[in-house]
């Protein structure tokens, strides 16, 4: 299992504000090569799916109706150590507990609305990539 990528999206409420530019400036400043990218509006099954392991939460409807209420940038990052240092750049899920010189402390508005999203293991980097590409796409 490779140990040198993890995954984000940059989420609606963060593209609606133009802050994509700020926010992958910030990604690169912190050390990440950024793999793979793509900006898409998810359907609400699709975020649904991306979601699911949040499916029993109270907050899970809610999460779906806002990632698909307008458009998100995936990417794939790679960094020596990237799922634990990127969590660290981006900091606290609520934004409130966020540390300063954090993508959230900066750029999220709630803990729903929170900028952007980044995998919590190894092994959810590798299916949330795997989500948004594939390996032999040509255009
Ligand atoms: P993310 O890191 O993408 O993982 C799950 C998402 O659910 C989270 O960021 C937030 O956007 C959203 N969310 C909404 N409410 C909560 C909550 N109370 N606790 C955790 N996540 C929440």
């Amino acid at each position: 299992m490779a140990t040198n990528r993890t995954f984000t999206m940059i989420k609606p409420d963060a593209t609606q504000e133009n802050h994509i530019g700020g926010i992958l400036s910030m990604i690169e400043e912190g050390g990440f090569r950024i793999v793979s990218l793509k900006k898409v509006l998810l359907t609400p099954e699709r975020a649904g799916k991306f979601y699911e392991v949040h499916k029993e939460r109270p907050f899970y409807q809610d999460l779906v109706k806002y990632m698909s209420s307008g458009p998100i940038v995936a990417a794939i990052l790679e960094k020596d150590n990237a799922v634990a240092d990127f969590r660290t750049l981006i900091g606290a899920t609520n934004p409130a507990q966020a540390a300063e010189g954090t993508i959230r402390k900066k750029y999220a508005k709630s803990i729903e609305a929170n900028a952007v999203h980044g995998s919590d293991s190894d092994e959810n980097a590798q299916i949330e990539g795997d989500f948004f590409f594939s390996a032999d796409e040509k255009f």
